[in-house]
């Protein structure tokens, strides 16, 4: 009887293995690792961006959509996510279809690298440091005067925040950016 449930146990396991090990890879091949924003953490990004109801919000890799939900429910904005890995785009497109939030979220299978991002209010970024440094000349020369963006864990490296939560490690730019950086910011506002 033991040695059943040890093998049921085990084959629970690599199940559930497997299908981590799928979810992971999409993202790992994208160089940009599946790491969700904690809820507590996304809700802060969000209102220091000042989400309005109706305003536009892309997510720069959707995840597992909760950015989308979040923004959608509780703050009524337009919330788009881009994301290029299919397991993901899958499961948020689920996640969209059957939210019952007004304007209902949506999800795009796209390259962000590739994506119009012109109209948008409010970015909401999770990259890596290098994604960052690559991204930040095209995102500054597609987006519109007033539109924020508000980077998590890892600053836009030539971008001087206008804002920044060291608790939730959290920055806020708003377009066009200011030159300088995280520097010019601290220097800033220590004086
Ligand atoms: C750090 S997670 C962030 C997930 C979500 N935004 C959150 O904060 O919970 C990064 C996501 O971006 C996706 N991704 C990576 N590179 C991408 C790219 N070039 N275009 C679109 N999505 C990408 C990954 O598949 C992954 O789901």
């Amino acid at each position: 009887m033991l040695f059943k449930i040890l093998l049921l146990l085990l084959y629970i396991a690599s199940i559930v293995t497997f299908i981590y090990g799928l979810w992971a890879i999409g993202p790992f091949f994208l160089k940009l690792p599946w790491v969700p924003t904690e809820k507590r953490r996304a809700r802060r990004a969000l209102k220091m961006a000042n989400l309005q109801p109706g305003e536009l919000l892309y997510d720069l890799g959707a995840g597992d959509g909760r950015i989308l939900l979040m923004a959608a429910e509780e703050f009524g904005a337009c919330a788009i996510g881009i994301e290029a890995s299919p397991l993901q785009f899958a499961f948020t497109w689920l996640r969209c279809f059957f939210s019952g939030s007004k304007p209902k979220p949506s999800v795009r299978r796209e390259n962000f690298y590739q994506s119009d991002l012109s109209d948008a209010d409010v970015i909401f970024a999770y990259l890596t440091p290098e994604h960052a440094i690559r991204f930040q000349d095209d995102l500054a020369a597609q987006l519109k005067p007033g539109a924020r963006v508000v980077a998590v864990a890892f600053d836009f490296p030539d971008w001087k925040p206008s804002d920044y939560d060291d608790k939730h490690l959290l920055f806020l730019y708003e377009m066009p950016p200011q030159a300088g950086g995280f520097g010019a910011y601290l220097a800033e506002r220590d004086g």
